[in-house]
């Protein structure tokens, strides 16, 4: 039986319609299950919408609506919502079907049974906005820090769930498995919180107050909390108790959540498993936030809601389905935040799809077009060794290992380095020109290059599921499903003689009005009165600084100093001296991205017309370049 895997979402909140960032997880989700697909597992992946509270009983009341008709109108935009964006969960759960009533109810008799749910008298201070009590140590100037609003003095009659009789066991199980909560600044700041008391968990709220909510089934006059219904969802999702689902899949569940919702998933939760019997999940996988550039909306809003600008559906139709999936995965480093602009996915989408991806396959089946009748053509060895056939083979131990510890980007960009690597492997060796001398030698060469893109196709499948298996299908590999990436991502399945499919190009080039975006706040506001020898921040703006990879690197002759360069800024190649050769030999800058001042005027040196400078850091004869502290995309601007 092949293993199994269980990717969970947060199931949102209907106050408000799906915005990008409930997108982001969606989609994260989405490319998770079809990754494992791709690794012979059998896959379930849940999402769906958390429907009571107090937050959803207030919007309802000022949409003049029943909760009921209220939920079901939300509930419904989000699922159709996915289903247009083409994310196809095995399982929608609302927390108001009836199935998910009967399992709360079950979990909170049998806590209560057991002696850890307790009646007492709780006053506290409670933000709506999070449904739940905040601390004085977590509010910002006495505000929530990501509502900005006052919390509201609540003093009520409660029940409690003994949350504190688990803390140890919980500060034991998360250090003696390291990858319980991830990545590790989670784990750390779920630790520390530990560190202090965590006191008790309100789980209740009388009915008079609140009767939107599932009762309690041994005091119908309150109703459960909506945190401890909610967290719920995961094990009704997959037909906990009885259901086979449950067995098979629940000891490999992972739930992804941003940052926003730690505390009650990284404490509440497990401890609430352990008092009702239940192993704990697999992992909890923790994002950061998408925000926007500065500007009123996201000034007045909390930092973590993009809603009201950033409608997912307009978006995904305007630049494509799978280029927007591809920029979401790419540009976003797991646990950290990001920011989200639309230059910056016309700058993906143009750079690494349209440039990089889609026009090396237009390059390739041209060529096979019109040189070797349509057809794959036969490798060729010619003895030199084959720089792609040993890259393609790395990539899958390389890809899995940046899997484990959840560095998608990581994986995403070694993938897209052998699409640089073929693309410089085309310009080395010309197949073009080289095929009017030996057609056998640049058949070899295109074969290579096909096959090496098959395999960056099998590797982007998960995340641009229609874009590559149309590539696919354009090399004549029919695919179905998931390819699965240890079998085919294995060299030489690339047929010679198979026909291609030659079609459109996979991914139009966009040529975008790109709304200037304002200048940061702390530019702006602390611009000098008096201006001497500073410059203001559009003076700056007018430097274009850009990422540049060095593609070689030569010592200019008869010089002590000089170093003549290529190098590539996207898609734009050039050649720059400059004067490092007494720090950098040149064999050693070869493959190493720097940052380069991309629109200086020309300059001829020693005869060699420089095209822009490096920047580095000189002190008297010392140097050092200035380098990016990962990987970038080549052609990515340095604000
Ligand atoms: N209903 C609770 C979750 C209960 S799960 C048992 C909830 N809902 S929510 O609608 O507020 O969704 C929060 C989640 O939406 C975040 O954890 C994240 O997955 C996603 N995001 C919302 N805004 C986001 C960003 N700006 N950036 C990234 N993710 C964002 O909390």
């Amino acid at each position: 039986m092949k293993p199994a895997y269980y990717v969970t979402t947060p199931i949102y909140y209907v106050n408000a319609e799906p915005h990008i960032g409930h997108t982001y997880t969606t989609v994260l989700a989405d490319v998770f299950a079809r990754i494992h697909q791709a690794m012979g597992q059998d896959t379930f992946f849940l999402t769906g919408t958390d429907e009571h509270g107090e937050k959803i009983a207030r919007a309802a009341a000022a949409m003049g609506k029943t909760p009921q008709e209220y939920v079901d109108d939300i509930s419904g935009e989000f699922r159709t919502v996915w289903r247009a964006l083409g994310l196809s969960p095995d399982r929608f759960i609302r927390t108001t079907d009836s199935e998910h009533v009967k399992v709360v109810t079950s979990i909170l008799q049998k806590v209560y049974d057991q002696g850890d749910i307790y009646f007492g008298e709780y006053e506290g201070l409670y933000c709506v906005g999070c449904e739940r009590f905040l601390t004085e140590k977590e509010l910002v100037e006495g505000l929530c820090p990501d509502h900005k609003t006052a919390p509201e003095r609540v003093k009520e009659g409660n029940y409690f769930f003994r949350m504190s009789k688990y803390q140890q066991w919980l500060i034991d199980y998360i250090r003696q498995n390291p990858d319980f909560i991830r990545p590790e600044r989670y784990r750390n700041e779920v630790l520390s919180t530990l560190k202090d008391d965590i006191g008790d968990l309100s789980i209740s709220r009388p009915r008079k107050r609140l009767s939107w909510g599932i009762p309690l089934p041994f005091d119908p006059e309150h109703v459960c909390y909506v945190w401890f219904d909610a967290l719920i969802n995961y094990l009704t999702g997959i037909g906990y108790p009885d259901d086979d689902r449950y067995r098979r899949y629940w000891h490999e569940a992972e739930h992804l959540i941003a940052k926003d919702i730690l505390k009650p998933h990284g404490i509440y939760w497990p401890t609430m498993l352990k008092a009702a019997g239940i192993p704990p999940f697999k992992h909890l996988t923790v994002h950061g936030y998408w925000k926007t550039v500065e500007g009123k909306i996201s000034k007045s809003l909390m930092s973590r809601t993009l809603k009201n600008m950033v409608a997912p559906l307009p978006l995904f139709e305007k630049y494509g389905h799978d280029a927007v999936r591809y920029y979401l995965m790419a540009d976003m480093t797991l646990g950290l935040d990001a920011q989200f602009t639309e230059e910056n996915i016309v700058t993906r989408i143009n750079s690494d799809l349209a440039n990089d991806l889609g026009n090396l396959l237009s390059r390739l089946v041209n060529m096979v077009q019109s040189a070797y009748d349509s057809k794959i053509p036969e490798p060729y060895d010619d003895g030199l060794g084959n720089p792609l056939k040993d890259q393609a083979e790395r990539l899958h131990a390389t890809v899995i290992d940046h899997l484990e510890h959840v560095r998608l980007h990581q994986a995403i960009w070694e993938v897209m380095q052998l699409v640089r690597r073929i693309n410089r492997y085309i310009e080395e060796t010309a197949p073009f020109k080289l095929w009017k001398s030996d057609r056998s030698r640049a058949g070899g060469v295109l074969y290579n290059a096909l096959e090496s893109l098959r395999i960056v196709a099998v590797f982007l499948h998960p995340i641009m599921p229609n874009r590559m298996a149309a590539l696919l299908e354009q090399l004549g590999w029919h695919v179905d499903g998931s390819p699965l990436w240890i079998k085919q991502s294995k060299w030489g399945l690339l047929q010679p003689g198979l026909p291609i499919q030659p079609g459109s190009h996979l991914f139009p080039r966009i040529q975008a009005e790109i709304v200037e975006q304002s200048p940061p706040e702390s530019a702006t506001s602390q611009r000098p009165k008096e201006e001497g020898s500073m410059i203001t921040f559009q003076e700056f703006q007018k430097m274009d600084l850009r990422v540049a990879d060095i593609l070689s690197a030569e010592r200019v002759p008869d010089t002590k100093n000089l170093v003549k360069m290529e190098i590539s800024i996207g898609d734009d190649k050039r050649v720059i001296v400059a004067g490092i050769a007494q720090k950098y030999l040149p064999e050693n800058l070869v493959g190493r991205q720097v940052v380069v001042v991309a629109n200086l005027a020309p300059a001829k040196i020693r005869g060699i017309d420089s095209n822009g400078m490096l920047l580095a850091a000189v002190d008297g004869d010392d140097l050092a370049l200035v380098v990016l502290d990962k990987p970038c995309r080549s052609g990515t601007k340095v604000h």
